[in-house]
């Protein structure tokens, strides 16, 4: 495998994590639901302000959770941009839901609101908001539609953890919500997630099923005398050595997101005049979003001028890469019915997004030697 000079994402300690993870080792509790589990618990839900936040081992796991709270099964449709992480769509497809998939819009690219009504039908049980970049989604009309069709709303909120929209953290919108702290995420434990529950029906049973579907979190509370299977369920707990290190994650937000909104605004100020003159897009986020600083994309005129870009970094030791084939046009999106022309927009982006180096202890030195490189590069 190719080493870069400067990789496309790497780990960064903000300062206390192994020193937590020895902790949770000397506190004996490594497995999940210890007290870095709680701690972590407690801090999304206070910063957040949800009715409950359960780390899980994944963003996909939490997905996962969100469609058998929702009981979703055989026939039920989910709604959902093509343009996404292939767990959005599977999380709901692994109930036996069909997947329709949405095109998104050319600014944020995320789900068009506008186009959503007409695919909706008697069997759509979830519209799934994908926060791209952590941008918002146009909420309020997507609040409005899925209450109009009693259409529960889930949010993937894998990139915009403390991101807003009209000054309302992400995630708290839906009935329930899915985080990531996988590797590349602004916040991480390596692997990781958590869901949010913004309804209180929920509660009790996510417990149930993120305990492998026994009632063992009512018998810890000492509210039933022995534990019991009482529904399906799996294991979703993540170890309490993972939460301790995103627990030291956590605890430095705001020297993270000044880190990343750095990053983002150098390249930001120091590309644009470059792009403007080449017809290349730089990412947008409404006034009324606060976004997360998750990563920083270029939209680049063709497939060629992107592909001869990603050789160019390459060849100066940076690895750029793309993000998202369209869903409804890899193998399992066709076995649905997916076909070209179906969301031309995500064909269009799919083909033409760069993704810049973007890590939290990414150099000024380096992002002057990366912007210097793409704007050595010929024919753009
Ligand atoms: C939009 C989106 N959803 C879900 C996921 C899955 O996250 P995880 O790796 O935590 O399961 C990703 C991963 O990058 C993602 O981009």
């Amino acid at each position: 495998m190719m080493r870069y000079r400067i990789p496309f994402n790497r780990p960064w300690l903000s300062g206390n994590e192994l020193a937590y993870i020895r902790q949770a080792v000397e506190n004996n509790h490594i497995s999940g639901d210890g007290p870095f589990t709680k701690k972590c618990n407690e801090f999304l839900e206070g910063a957040l302000k949800v009715r409950r936040a359960f780390l899980t081992t994944s963003c996909t796991h939490a997905l996962e959770i969100c469609a058998l709270l929702l009981n979703i099964r055989p026939g039920d449709e989910v709604i959902l941009p093509s343009f996404t992480f292939v767990s959005t769509v599977n999380a709901f497809v692994l109930r036996g839901a069909k997947p329709v998939f949405a095109d998104i819009t050319a600014d944020t690219l995320n789900l068009n609101h506008t186009k959503l009504e007409a695919l909706i039908t008697p069997k759509t049980k979830a519209i799934l908001a994908v926060h791209y970049a952590g941008v918002g989604c146009e909420m309020d009309a997507i609040l409005d539609i899925a209450q109009r069709h009693s259409i529960s709303i889930v949010e993937d909120n894998a990139h915009g953890l403390f991101a807003k929209y009209k000054n309302r953290y992400l995630g708290t919108f839906g009935c329930l919500a899915a985080q990531s702290f996988h590797e590349t995420k602004n916040f991480t434990s390596g692997e990781g997630g958590a869901l949010l529950i913004n309804d209180d029906r929920f509660i009790e049973r996510s417990e149930v099923i993120r305990e492998k579907g026994t009632n063992r979190s009512r018998f810890f509370r000492g509210q039933v005398d022995k534990y019991t299977w009482v529904d399906i369920g799996s294991s979703y707990l993540p170890s309490d050595i993972l939460a301790a290190f995103l627990y030291a994650q956590l605890e430095s937000r705001n020297e993270i997101q000044t880190r990343r909104a750095r990053i983002w605004n150098y390249y930001y100020e120091n590309l644009q005049d470059w792009a403007r003159d080449r017809n290349i897009r730089m990412p947008i986020a409404p006034s009324y979003c606060e976004q997360s600083y998750h990563l920083f994309y270029l939209l680049l005129p063709s497939l060629e001028s992107r592909s001869a870009l990603i050789r160019h970094l390459r060849v100066h030791g940076i690895d750029a890469v793309f993000h998202y084939q369209p869903l409804h046009l890899s193998d399992m999106g066709r076995s649905f019915g997916g076909k070209e022309g179906d969301c031309p927009v995500t064909e269009y982006v799919s083909d033409r997004l760069l993704r810049l180096p973007f890590y939290n202890d990414l150099t000024q030195v380096d992002q002057e030697y990366i912007v210097s490189a793409i704007k050595e590069c010929k024919g753009m």
